[in-house]
């Protein structure tokens, strides 16, 4: 009887047949499906958990932390840090990045970029919501503390990404710059498993994804563009998680845009563990994604931890055609 390769099999293969490889690298990602496992459970089981809601504070950046935001951002880091095959990592509930102390039996060559759990607005009233990751080899020496420069690296210095899908099934999608590959979450053997192999993004689609109710504080190029898709009758489909917004632009095809605004200049969404991620997996797919000043996302130079930019992400004739406007 056939079966399906599970998540770990496929780290296992993929690490085998690089020649470099000592098996650090695999096992982190392995580490990451473990904790993706755990935060599954609990957002499965949130409402039977007096886990829902907001904490009642905020974070530096002034968004509203949902119980769940530091539950997952405190679990990933959990594992990470007992993986002692990182250096370091920054997420969006953290103002700074964390240094985990070296260990000297590993090398720890890895530094870890995150949003624990994105669209977190949604999950009190069920809607899909995500983790996404992107992995960089570290700058500064092995067996020291990680530095800042660790973390400030373009997106395409990324050795790998992905996300996790907390949605109708749970879903584990990642790319080592090998192309993109989707596990499905099987509850019944507690395994990742290969479900949607070597993703890749359909040149058009008739789908656009955009918080419309901005639309007046876009600037000209995006609402002539956005007036275009609805003379042509696209369909509009907003979730409000980008990990849920991105995966179905993924698989259907279509556009993904979070402008600038007159509230956010620069955009919402964060370069280093929202954009470059999900931009890196939309490339590896053969999709596209740029800034509205028309950069490639992977390309922008990374300053700092929260940096902003606007982000106009998916098929590649949709996003060129976006490009025309802009
Ligand atoms: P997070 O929950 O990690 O703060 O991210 C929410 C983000 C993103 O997932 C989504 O695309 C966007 O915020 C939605 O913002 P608006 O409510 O302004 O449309
Ligand atoms: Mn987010
Ligand atoms: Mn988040």
């Amino acid at each position: 009887m056939s079966r399906r390769i599970t998540l770990d099999e496929f780290i296992n293969n993929e690490g085998e047949s690089r020649q470099d490889a000592t098996g650090e690298f695999s096992g982190l990602l392995r580490h990451i499906g473990i904790a993706a496992k755990i935060i599954n459970r609990i957002v499965n089981k949130a409402g039977l958990m007096d886990i829902l809601g907001e904490d009642g504070g905020h974070n530096f950046s002034g968004d509203t932390v949902q119980k769940l935001d530091t539950y997952t951002n405190d679990l990933m880091i959990e594992y990470l840090r007992n993986s002692h095959l990182c250096a370091g990592v920054a997420s969006e509930e953290l103002e700074h990045f964390i240094s985990f102390a070296p260990n000297y039996t590993k090398s720890n060559k890895y530094i870890v970029v995150m949003d624990p759990l994105d669209g977190s607005s949604n999950i009190d009233v069920n809607i899909s919501v995500g983790t996404i990751f992107g992995i960089y080899k570290r700058k500064s020496d092995l067996g020291t503390d990680a530095v800042i420069d660790d973390f400030l690296q373009n997106g395409t210095e990324l050795l790998a990404s992905g996300y996790v899908l907390y949605g109708t099934s749970t879903m584990f999608v990642f790319t080592t710059g090998n192309g993109v590959n989707g596990f499905t979450y099987d509850r019944g053997i507690g395994e990742f498993c290969l479900s949607h192999a070597n993703m890749m993004m359909p040149l058009g689609g008739s789908y656009y994804s955009v918080n419309q109710g901005y639309y007046r504080q876009f600037n000209k190029g995006v609402r002539e563009f956005l007036d275009g898709c609805a003379d042509k009758n696209r369909m509009l489909r907003y979730i409000g998680s980008m990990v849920a917004d991105v995966h179905r632009t993924l698989c259907l095809g279509g556009i993904f845009m979070y402008p600038q605004t007159q509230k956010n200049p620069e955009g919402k969404l964060r370069i280093l563990y929202e954009c470059n991620p999900l931009s890196f997996l939309v490339e590896q797919a053969g999709g596209i994604s740029i800034s509205e000043s028309k950069q490639r996302i992977l390309g922008i130079p990374v300053t700092s931890l929260h940096q902003r930019t606007s982000i106009i992400v998916g098929s590649k004739d949709l996003v060129n055609e976006a490009l025309n406007f802009l």
